[in-house]
């Protein structure tokens, strides 16, 4: 494993780190057995990932991960989660200090820890930013004062952000330790201001939803390639109908996911790149193509060429 700084947190995190949300949280959405989802927590560490990432809204992620962790020494991880700062997903009315208090104690009970390394704003959207901001944000620091947190986060809700416009207006009020964002072969819009401005700041970067949604699914890709094309998006001529990313498969990238989790993770400023997985075989082949050889210089090239003017951003 490689390890980077994660921003002015000065935490020492791995590179590639372990996801408990999205589709598949741990192995939940396919109601896989407990046992199997410590199975993949404990691979996690013995392949050197030293950080997790969790929410209060990760249906029973938080439980799950503090069960697998409790014979594991408290130096040997670091935890991400976060609270829901709106009464419910999707809505605009922000919670309220008591509720933020509730949830960091359930998350710390949950995780059977005494402190949560990242305490997260999670998904605020360009509207909630400023309201979420000034109801809850000086709660969040007595919590950290009290050292429940040690650090403050924020994560954004991109598929109705594409264009980051929240995390933006974060990264210009510089009160955050880490950012959450989603940036990968569909969503290149991060690297025009959000990851210059996260690195000039010293400000932790987590790569959310690398691979999700539609480089996971072929026929999901091939139908949004389509569309792109039909759209005037992306030039007619420039991928195939069929297996339109099939290029960047070869050498030593075995798949368009590979091939996707690479890119998600070449960018230097981010500090880790999450894998959001129920399955410990996938885990481990990420996170060797992680490691290994960058894309080819042309694929690269080639990707920028084709996907810049675009980002993937109905919800999944
Ligand atoms: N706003 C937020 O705060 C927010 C939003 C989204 C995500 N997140 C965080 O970021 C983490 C990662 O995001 P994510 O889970 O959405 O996305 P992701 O890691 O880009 O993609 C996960 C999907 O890819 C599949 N996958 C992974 N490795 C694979 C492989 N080698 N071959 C085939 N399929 C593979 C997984 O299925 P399998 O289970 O079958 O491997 C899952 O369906 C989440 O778990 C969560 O912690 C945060």
């Amino acid at each position: 494993m490689e390890y980077r700084r994660l921003g002015r947190t000065g935490l020492d995190v791995s590179r590639v780190s372990l996801g408990t949300g999205g589709p598949s949280r741990i192995g939940q959405r396919t109601h896989q057995d407990e046992a199997k989802s410590h199975r993949l927590i404990h691979r996690a560490l013995e392949l050197g990932v030293n950080l997790f990432d969790t929410a209060a809204a990760y249906s029973n992620s938080e439980a799950i991960l503090g069960r697998a962790l409790r014979d594991v020494s408290r130096d040997q991880y670091f935890l991400a989660t976060k609270f829901t700062p709106t009464v419910a997903e999707g809505e605009l009315e922000v919670i309220t200090p008591e509720q933020m208090i509730d949830s960091c104690e359930r998350s710390l009970q949950r995780l059977n820890v005494d402190a949560i390394d990242v305490f997260q704003f999670h998904g605020l959207v360009p509207e909630n930013y400023r309201p979420a901001v000034e109801r809850l944000y000086p709660t969040a620091l007595r919590l950290q004062e009290q050292g429940k947190v040690r650090f403050l986060g924020v994560t954004e809700f991109f598929f109705n952000d594409p264009s980051h416009r929240m995390l933006l207006e974060a990264l210009a009020q510089d009160i955050w330790d880490t950012v959450m964002v989603k940036y990968g072969i569909l969503n290149l819009t991060a690297e025009d201001e959000v990851l210059p401005m996260a690195r000039a700041r010293d400000v932790g970067v987590f790569n959310m939803s690398a691979v999700r949604a539609k480089l996971s699914r072929p026929d999901q890709l091939e139908q949004l390639i389509l569309k792109w094309k039909s759209a005037g998006l992306i030039d007619a001529s420039a991928l195939p109908d069929t297996d339109p990313l099939g290029f960047l498969v070869c050498g030593e990238v075995k798949s368009v996911v590979a091939a996707g989790y690479k890119f998600g993770a070449a960018n230097e400023a981010l500090s880790t790149v999450l894998i959001g997985t129920g399955d410990a075989a996938h885990l481990e082949e990420n996170i060797s193509t992680i490691l290994g050889p960058p894309l080819p210089d042309d694929h690269m090239d080639r990707i920028r060429q084709i996907f810049g003017g675009v980002a993937e951003s109905e919800r999944d």
